[in-house]
């Protein structure tokens, strides 16, 4: 056995890794860092509430609907609260956009020079049924003079201006995956310690794959392109995998190569999946690991967001798949022109 291979990825801390990268930037002040941290704080008060929820009273349903008509969750709602908590608290944020508020959060902190978008709770289906579920969060930094509130312009920029993004899977084991834009890495959680560790540096997704992600439960509502591509899949023999919770499906294709894809139907034609917590946080991450995402045309960091729980169509995963998907997207999309 090779034990330097089992000891290699224990042994930089998130912290110490936050700190490390800080010193690349000679002028960085430290806000993105702490604010980093906060998250991860918040992660773990999440991650404990979530290995208890069995034993105690917070798995179903919370008796209200969020933004999007969405039963919430109790689990939707505790996360929702923490990730706040500690967002208000660490000082370095203005404005937040969550999944579960339909406006946008002042936090007080108005010389906080960023904003944060995030889906507390990813994969609430799953929530009472042990299943890997998730956190998704994009930062951007504010356009608006500090010493203000954050404005509606500070909370609807591209996803080409996040500074950074990730996503906490808690699953078999609990991992938080992030980027600055300087590549992508992973942490695992080390829940007698407290601390998470180094344990994927510089992730990099295969440039193709073996896998597709889709609720085939819907197939009826499939545009044709959509249909073709997924009866395309099945002749290459790929196999199907789909969670449910899309940072599960992501992570699993992001480390072995594959494509989620969540399309426009006949019932639904944005999709279900929403621009600013979830399309847009995974695509800056695949980008950095050299994959691809699109809304099965354009590239989704591209896309013009006209509101803060807008949504969007994702084909996301390894680049020769969604690229693959966007050859048999483009006939449909040219007769919609061709139809104007
Ligand atoms: P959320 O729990 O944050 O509302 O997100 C649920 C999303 C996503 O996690 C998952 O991939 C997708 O909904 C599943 O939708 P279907 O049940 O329609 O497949
Ligand atoms: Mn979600
Ligand atoms: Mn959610």
């Amino acid at each position: 056995m090779d034990h330097n291979k089992l000891a290699l990825p224990v042994g930089t801390t998130l912290d110490r890794f936050i700190m490390r990268k800080q010193e690349d930037f000679p002028y960085a002040t430290g806000e993105l860092s702490q604010l980093l941290r906060d998250i991860a704080l918040a992660a773990k008060i999440v991650n404990r509430e979530i290995n208890r929820s069995g034993l105690i009273d917070i798995a179903g349903a919370y008796g209200s609907q969020n933004v999007q008509g969405e039963d919430q969750q109790k689990l939707d709602v505790i996360a929702n609260i923490r990730f706040i908590r500690a967002l208000r608290n660490g000082g370095e944020v203005c404005t937040i956009i969550s999944e579960e508020d339909e406006e946008m959060i002042q936090t007080g902190n108005n010389q906080g020079k960023y904003v944060v978008a995030i889906d507390p709770l990813d994969g609430s289906s799953n929530i009472d049924v042990n299943v890997s579920i998730g956190t998704i969060f994009s930062i951007y930094r504010r356009v608006s003079p500090t010493g203000t509130e954050g404005t509606e312009r500070d909370c609807l920029q591209t996803g080409t201006h996040q500074v950074a993004a990730g996503y906490v899977i808690y699953g078999s084991s609990t991992m938080l995956v992030y980027t600055t834009g300087n590549g992508v890495n992973g942490f695992t959680y080390e829940a007698s310690l407290g601390e998470f560790f180094l344990s994927h540096p510089h992730i990099t997704t295969p440039k193709t794959g073996a896998i597709y992600s889709i609720n085939e439960g819907s197939s009826d509502h499939f545009s044709e392109g959509t249909t073709a591509f997924v009866a395309y899949c099945k002749q290459q023999n790929y196999s199907a995998r789909y969670i449910g919770s899309l940072v599960a499906d992501f992570h699993r294709n992001l480390l072995k190569g594959g494509i989620y894809m969540y399309p426009a139907t006949k019932k639904a034609p944005k999709g279900k999946l929403r621009l600013m917590y979830e399309c847009n946080s995974l695509a800056f991450i695949v980008e950095q690991a050299g994959g691809k995402s699109s809304d099965g045309r354009n590239r989704t960091m591209e896309l013009e967001p006209k509101g803060m729980h807008e949504r969007s169509p994702l084909f996301i995963g390894s680049t020769e798949l969604v690229e693959k998907a966007e050859e048999f997207l483009a006939a449909e999309y040219s007769d919609v022109v061709a139809a104007l």
